[in-house]
């Protein structure tokens, strides 16, 4: 997905000129891998563009930061005055994705990092669907990936760190170029973990499935969190248990959820089609709900929304 250019970067408390936003060669994370992100985004409602799910982002940035022991020079509330300074000062009032990083800089080499500075940027973008309008609107094709996910005692998958994600991108190639959108992978242990970068549910009946953290070793999703609490207000039964493939080919329905993807109706999983290969009602139904949730256009939800 092409990026489409912004006036600012928010860098260590400076908003920097888009193009001068650069880091040099030896910048630590650039070698080994360590750093941790979020992905956020910004939807236009009746009452201006609002960030979805801030407060909850930045926490688990921290989080992130936490585990890999890296100690962030600013405060919660003042990255999240930072990600709303971002959008507010690019005037992306049609809504945007936000991407804060925060990562080892210049200065130390050698894979001890606790000398490093660290350093934390800020950018925001223009966005459409991540795995297309069609997707959205009828479904995309998945394979289970041969690669597994991290075992949670080999990397800490409750962190978003960005080497982390080189498990993804060798799932994600090896769907595409096999015909498929995007790749399912298993845990360690061969149950069903998430996508490369999504959880996902499955419908059977009036009731959503989706892995356990826990078991599964998976990123705890903040879209499948606000998928649970639809879910469970809208009526249905929601719970978090073990899966294994054919759970996913047996299904009535089946869909991903992920900040940058939202909510996608999953058509078929290694050519198997789901239920008959359309969107379900129920993953409609909250595909629906979702998109007026993150638009400001479902009041009880509102405080999900921080206005920039
Ligand atoms: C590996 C992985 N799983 C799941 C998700 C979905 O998480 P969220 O809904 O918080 O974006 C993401 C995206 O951040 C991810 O990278």
């Amino acid at each position: 997905m092409p990026i489409t250019p912004t006036k600012y970067i928010w860098m260590d408390g400076e908003l920097v000129e888009w193009d001068n936003a650069t880091t040099h060669i030896l910048t630590h994370t650039l070698h080994y891998g360590m750093g941790v992100f979020e992905g956020i985004r910004a939807y236009p409602t009746p009452n201006g563009v609002a960030i979805f799910r801030l407060v909850d982002h930045i926490t688990r940035l921290l989080d992130s930061a936490k585990i890999f022991m890296m100690d962030v020079p600013f405060s919660h509330a003042e990255l999240v005055e930072a990600c709303k300074a971002v959008v507010r000062e690019n005037e992306l009032t049609d809504g945007c994705y936000l991407r804060p990083l925060i990562y080892l800089g210049y200065g130390e080499m050698g894979l001890n990092p606790l000398p490093c500075s660290v350093n934390v940027a800020i950018a925001a973008w223009p966005w459409g669907t991540y795995l297309g309008d069609d997707g959205v609107a009828n479904g995309v094709r998945m394979k289970i990936s041969s690669w597994r996910r991290h075992d949670p005692n080999a990397m800490p998958t409750a962190a978003k760190g960005t080497g982390m994600y080189i498990n993804s991108s060798l799932a994600k190639v090896e769907a595409i170029k096999a015909g498929y959108d995007e790749a399912i992978m298993l845990a360690p242990d061969g149950k069903i973990a998430e996508c490369t970068g999504e959880n996902l549910f499955i419908v059977k009946g009036n009731k959503l499935i989706t892995p356990h953290v826990a078991d599964a070793g998976t990123l705890e999703g903040i879209t499948q969190n606000t998928v649970e609490t639809i879910a469970t207000d809208l009526g249905y039964e929601v719970a978090y248990e073990s899966l294994i493939r054919t759970d996913l080919y047996l299904a009535d329905e089946a869909f991903l959820t992920g900040t940058a993807a939202e909510v996608v109706p999953i058509s078929s999983v290694d050519d198997r089609l789901v239920g008959d290969g359309r969107p379900g009602p129920i993953t409609k139904k909250i595909q629906e709900t979702y998109f007026g949730t993150v638009r400001g256009e479902v009041v009880r939800y509102d405080a999900w929304l921080d206005h920039v």
